[in-house]
């Protein structure tokens, strides 16, 4: 039996991704929806190479209709309209942070976490609605999970590179017009960024805290912290820069047990989800540029740090509107195929 499956800001940058990774991994949908708001309702999007699907408003559809919801239409169409997806029996994926840290939502990345799905539905405490991870601790806690199985992860330190595409199909279109702006003298205005962001970095995603972090890395740290290990302490760094796809992380580790670059090399190759290329010399590293469409984590750059008992570092690049987003919700919805979680 196929599934009927809704892609919620199927129009957007996320909600384009999840349409061609559904078509690509051959997930087994017998009807897929794509919704946005009124304003797109008759557009014709891509699904693969061969099929249309053919743009529905939002605030028409019945949800009763569809076993299956992916979000990524922003945090407050999530709270308008997930809770009610639930409940008219749809199991709901929420890109969005409107729900990640509620207790009876997981958080999962399938490589990671993989049984708090069991919580999802009504008669298990849940809501139906499953929770996706920020796209920068999506990647971040596939590469931490087999070194905090095998050392003991006590504290992350991490700075982020991330791609405006995390911010959105205006974001990107932001830096593409700014970019080709400034060749021609143009004057920057900017309008989703707070800085001019072609050619430069910007330290600010998300909004500021009182503590002077920004929400972008309270995210990381709160969210590492559901999906992997409370225990773990985190301080991240986030910086925002001209980019289109691929965030990158410059990650410092301390753990409780020795930790070697060897061992950890060793181990981060068999890893699920994660591709290690770190060949000391020119090009023996990934850049964003490369992982952009792919599916994997690459990590490159591994070394001890000699300047704590047991550390390591290492470079870690992913798609984000792949691993980051569209990848992990449809990994997160063949998990609940494959766990028989039904919200009816
Ligand atoms: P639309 O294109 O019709 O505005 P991005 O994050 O790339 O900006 O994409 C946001 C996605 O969320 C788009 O598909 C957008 O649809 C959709 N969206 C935003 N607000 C709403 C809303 N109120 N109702 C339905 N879809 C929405």
């Amino acid at each position: 039996m196929g599934y009927r499956v809704a892609v919620v800001g199927a129009t957007g940058a996320v909600g384009r991704e999840m349409l061609q990774t559904l078509a690509e991994r051959n997930f087994p949908a017998d009807k897929v929806y794509a919704l946005a708001s009124s304003k797109s309702v008759g557009r014709e999007l891509s699904y693969g190479e061969d099929d249309i699907v053919t743009v529905e408003a939002l605030d028409k559809f019945d949800f009763s209709t569809a076993d299956i919801a992916l979000f990524s239409a922003g945090g407050d169409t999530s709270k308008a309209y997930a809770p009610k997806a639930g409940e008219a029996g749809c199991i709901v994926i929420d890109n969005s942070s409107a729900f990640r840290m509620d207790d009876d939502v997981p958080l999962i990345v399938p490589e990671v976490n993989p049984d708090a799905i069991e919580g999802t539905t009504v008669a298990k405490g849940g809501r139906n609605i499953i929770a996706n991870p920020n796209c920068s601790t999506a990647q971040l806690v596939v590469a931490l999970k087999p070194l905090h199985d095998a050392f003991g992860v006590r504290r992350v330190v991490v700075s982020t590179y991330q791609a405006v595409s995390g911010a959105g199909r205006p974001a990107m279109d932001e830096l593409f017009n700014q970019t080709k702006g400034i060749f021609v003298n143009d004057a920057v205005k900017p309008e989703l960024f707070t800085k001019q962001i072609a050619f430069n970095a910007i330290p600010h995603i998300d909004v500021f805290m009182d503590d002077g972090f920004t929400k972008e890395e309270w995210k990381m740290n709160a969210e590492t912290k559901k999906i992997l290990d409370p225990s773990i302490d985190l301080v991240a760094h986030c910086v925002r820069i001209p980019v289109f796809i691929g965030h990158s992380e410059a990650v410092f580790i301390e753990t409780d047990k020795p930790i070697s670059d060897k061992s950890a090399r060793t181990l981060l190759r068999d890893a699920p989800g994660v591709v290690v290329i770190d060949h000391r010399a020119n090009e023996g590293y990934v850049t964003p540029h490369e992982a952009a469409g792919e599916d994997a984590v690459y990590i490159s750059r591994i070394r001890s740090d000699p300047t704590v008992k047991n550390g390591l570092v290492f470079w870690c690049v992913s798609d984000n509107l792949r691993k980051g987003a569209a990848l992990n919700s449809v990994q997160i919805a063949e998990l609940a195929i494959e766990r028989g979680i039904s919200g009816r």
